[in-house]
């Protein structure tokens, strides 16, 4: 066990166990980093409460077991002696302090391990994620941006932890606007509406076809038409459908491969291919009681919900004119991915102001028996991403930014950043790319999934604080201590000894890498891994600023531990950096 918290919380429940009885063996020994000790154990205030004892005397009892110390009559925990010191401190705190050896052994053993200290999941689960899932007939806007980058986050570390993941992109494919939007192609003709597609403007075709539906008749005549044969999956309109889909999904692909996103056309599983199954969605849940007609509409009225004057509020799967909608789609897909798909976990990744209608379809699905108890579901809620006005994010016209044009201005920005740098141009591109993708990527990683931030290219752009740049800085200069002394870091294995505090700080840190990214798995939060690399690369610095790698007069000893301490790092940063997407460039 190479995680220091949860190597103290399996001792601290032995210590539990033998002193309160096997009872209190699973009981959580609330271990949390300290300022005072590496860490503090909180339990003894809990257990104080239900065992009737002062804290303090619990807490004395359970430090005496850890390490052994007799007191009379007492068991002591089986195993080795306990590799560090216990203190009791206040009311009942336990401050616990690592002994320097086992932290230099723990992180020499990671550093020999190929995943780091991740360890793989003991019984792999299916974990199905649905994210980006922009609407074809709107914009991609920057909010599905960052949808799709935090669903790409999650998709890279559950795989990196032996899960099956499937990726499903959710993409807004059907639907009424799908009628003017097939004969605005016709009117435009095929070649210059994929021209216009494909270079990202639709959201320009969704308006020019919106104008004429509104003012022109004869279009809105045709156009209602063309809803009623797309419904009917007519040959000829779906011809027409595909062409206008697969203009548009090349222009998202664009977008993707952009950011190194790791959706392909095999996760496009957009709301068409759900339609054929809506009728019988419907039908099913009518008949089986689930859901009644209410004003005409079929809704389904999951238990909990209600709105003004505590009127139940209805979950609409079918309009009162027979209209399918979002509700519908989401039904039957969910009832796929537990049922075709054998879903352990489905994760939406969906924007906040979805959470009714995700909370709701939950609900549902539940009552319906095609949600049971064991897969679990969630939605990763998107908080909104603002301008500097403090509103949506939109460019100094008004309009809503074309996503490629964002990222060419993060290119430029970025190679801005490094212009002082002399590389060739070639390189200079590359690193310019790899840090503006990085800085836009990081900062909607590093901030909790479901706040809101307010999207400012300097702030991301910064070379110091909690920025991408900042963190693939700090993984390029260890590269280039060993591009300096000659060495390969595959070859710096240890052994790791530590001596300056800031050695000390950084291995203890690095032990948690394991944690960190199973944290990120289990709460779905990008965040705490975002924020535990830049914990890591901070006391990178501090080592760095205190402790000499290559120095002439540095011991041999000392330079192999330190050159080991750098490659863990290195490796570290690098694998942590690539689980949320963000590419390291090899110099910078
Ligand atoms: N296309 C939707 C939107 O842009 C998101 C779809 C999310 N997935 C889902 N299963 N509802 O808001």
């Amino acid at each position: 066990m190479t995680d220091p918290q949860l190597f103290l919380t399996e001792r601290v429940q032995q210590a539990l166990a033998v002193a309160f009885g096997p009872e209190f063996s699973d009981a959580d020994p609330l271990i949390r980093p300290s300022q005072f000790a590496d860490y503090q154990a909180n339990v003894a205030m809990s257990l104080g409460k239900r065992l009737r004892r002062a804290p303090r005397e619990v807490a004395q009892e359970i430090a005496d077991r850890l390490t052994g110390t007799d007191s009379p009559g007492a068991a002591k925990v089986s195993g080795p002696g306990f590799p560090g010191t216990v203190e009791v401190s206040g009311p009942g705190f336990l401050n616990i302090t690592l002994d320097d050896a086992w932290i230099a052994e723990r992180s020499t053993e990671i550093l020999a391990d190929p995943r780091a200290g991740v360890a793989a999941a003991g019984s792999p689960q299916t974990v199905v994620i649905d994210y980006s899932a922009p609407n074809a007939a709107k914009e991609m806007h920057v909010g599905h941006l960052r949808t799709t980058i935090v669903g790409d986050a999650l998709a890279r570390v559950h795989e990196h932890i032996g899960n099956r993941v499937i990726r499903q992109n959710h993409l807004g494919d059907w639907g009424t606007p799908f009628g003017m939007l097939i004969e605005h192609l016709l009117d435009i003709g095929e070649e210059a509406a994929v021209a216009q597609l494909e270079a990202g403007e639709g959201n320009e075709y969704y308006q020019a076809a919106r104008a004429k539906f509104d003012s022109d008749p004869e279009f809105n005549k045709r156009a209602r038409a063309r809803v009623v044969t797309l419904q009917a999956e007519e040959p000829e309109t779906m011809r027409l459908w595909h062409i206008f889909m697969n203009a548009t999904v090349s222009y998202f692909n664009k977008v993707y491969t952009r950011l190194g996103i790791t959706l392909t056309d095999e996760d496009i599983a957009g709301e068409s291919m759900y339609n054929p199954m809506l009728a019988q969605v419907c039908d099913e849940l009518q008949e089986r009681g689930i859901a009644v007609v209410s004003d005409g509409a079929l809704c389904v009225f999951p238990p909990g919900f209600t709105g003004r004057e505590d009127q139940p509020l209805p979950f609409m799967i079918r309009k009162s004119d027979g209209g399918y909608g979002y509700a519908t789609t989401d039904m039957a897909t969910i009832r796929y991915r537990v049922q075709d798909l054998k879903a352990d976990r489905i994760i939406y990744v969906i924007g906040a102001t979805q959470a009714l209608h995700m909370s709701m379809l939950f609900a549902s699905a539940r009552m319906a028996g095609w949600l049971p108890e064991h897969v679990r579901a969630e939605h990763v809620q998107i908080g909104s991403v603002l301008g500097s006005d403090g509103k949506m994010f939109k460019t100094r016209s008004g309009k809503s930014i074309k996503l490629v044009e964002l990222l060419d201005e993060a290119d430029d920005r970025a190679a801005a950043v490094i212009a002082d740098r002399e590389y060739d141009d070639a390189a200079r591109t590359e690193i310019a790319h790899a840090v503006g993708m990085g800085a836009v990527k990081y900062a909607d990683l590093s901030v909790s999934h479901d706040s809101e931030y307010v999207f400012d290219f300097d702030r991301m752009l910064a070379l110091t604080g909690n920025t991408g740049p900042y963190l693939q800085y700090a993984t390029a200069r260890i590269r280039s201590i060993f591009r300096k002394g000659g060495i390969d870091p595959a070859r710096a294995t240890g052994p790791i000894v530590l001596g300056h505090p800031a050695e000390r700080a950084l291995a203890l840190r690095l032990l948690g890498f394991g944690a960190a990214v199973a944290e990120m798995a289990e709460d779905s939060a990008p965040h705490r891994l975002a924020a535990f690399l830049f914990d890591t690369a901070s006391a990178f610095t501090a080592f760095y600023e205190n402790c000499p790698v290559l120095k002439a007069d540095v011991d041999e000893e000392v330079r192999v531990s330190r050159l080991a301490l750098c490659a863990l790092t290195l490796r570290v940063l690098e694998t942590g950096l690539d689980l949320l997407g963000v590419p390291v460039p090899e110099r910078m």
